[in-house]
């Protein structure tokens, strides 16, 4: 009896022993494996160098990066006009996208600027916006504005004047600035040249809307 109850004990401290050691565990299945054991990374410390060669979390992308279906390089500062300056129109224009520059002036841009151009829009008049709408249509200063400058105008904003980025397409912006360049050169600006483009391809107009506008 003594023996039996030796051996039944023997038998239960072994099973314990055996289901308690590290080498028999099972754990069972980890649902979201990426949520339950999270990536040991460094926290950003706002530096530029930070992990550079492991990771790619919080990096702004390489210097002079340009964006898909973008002009300008992802984030060149608002004071960057030389970059502005350079960038120049790729499409070709017609007519037809002349009048369709001016519609979109009309619906975005005639409540501050004016439907002449001259900075009296509707808005500013009522008094209920303080900042002076630029006058784009005299003066030294805006009618010597390059395109690629009224273009960054209208992606990024200046100053109490918003982005229009999120509203206008690339071609959209263009065929606005198109229309403000054409306006100018009827009162005084240089003369009118953004039917030419390189890029004709990507041009949608048809053939007989692409009359000349000099
Ligand atoms: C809510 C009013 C408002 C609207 C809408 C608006 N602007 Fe302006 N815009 C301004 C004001 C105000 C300024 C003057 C900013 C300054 O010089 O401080 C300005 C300045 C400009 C300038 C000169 C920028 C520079 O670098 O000096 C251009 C070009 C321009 N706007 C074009 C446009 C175009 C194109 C649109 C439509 C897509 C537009 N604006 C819509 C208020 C507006």
């Amino acid at each position: 009896m003594r023996k039996l109850t030796l051996y039944i004990l023997f038998v239960f401290a072994t099973s314990l022993v055996v289901s308690c050691s590290e080498y028999n565990r099972k754990p069972g299945r980890t649902y979201a494996p990426d949520m339950v054991y999270s990536r040991a990374v460094d926290y950003y410390n706002g530096t530029e160098k930070i992990e550079a060669e492991k990771g790619s979390y919080n990096k702004m992308p390489v210097k002079g990066t340009v964006a898909r279906e973008q002009a300008l390089p992802d984030h060149i500062s608002e004071l960057d006009t030389l970059a502005a300056n350079a960038n120049t129109c790729s499409f070709t224009f017609g007519e037809k996208d002349i009048e369709e520059g001016k519609r979109l002036f009309l619906i975005h841009c005639a409540i501050c600027h004016g439907e002449q151009m001259d900075g009296n829009g509707p808005l500013y008049n009522s008094g209920k916006f303080a900042a002076m709408p630029a006058n784009l249509k005299s003066g030294e200063k805006y009618l010597k504005f390059t395109q690629g400058r009224i273009y960054h105008a209208i992606v990024y904003g200046k100053n109490t004047m918003g982005s229009y980025a999120s509203q206008l397409d690339t071609k959209q912006r263009w065929k606005i600035v198109a229309y403000i360049k054409k306006v100018q050169s009827e009162n005084g600006g240089e003369a009118f040249t953004m039917v030419k483009g390189e890029n004709a391809a990507r041009d949608t107009t048809k053939v007989e809307d692409k009359k000349a506008i000099h």
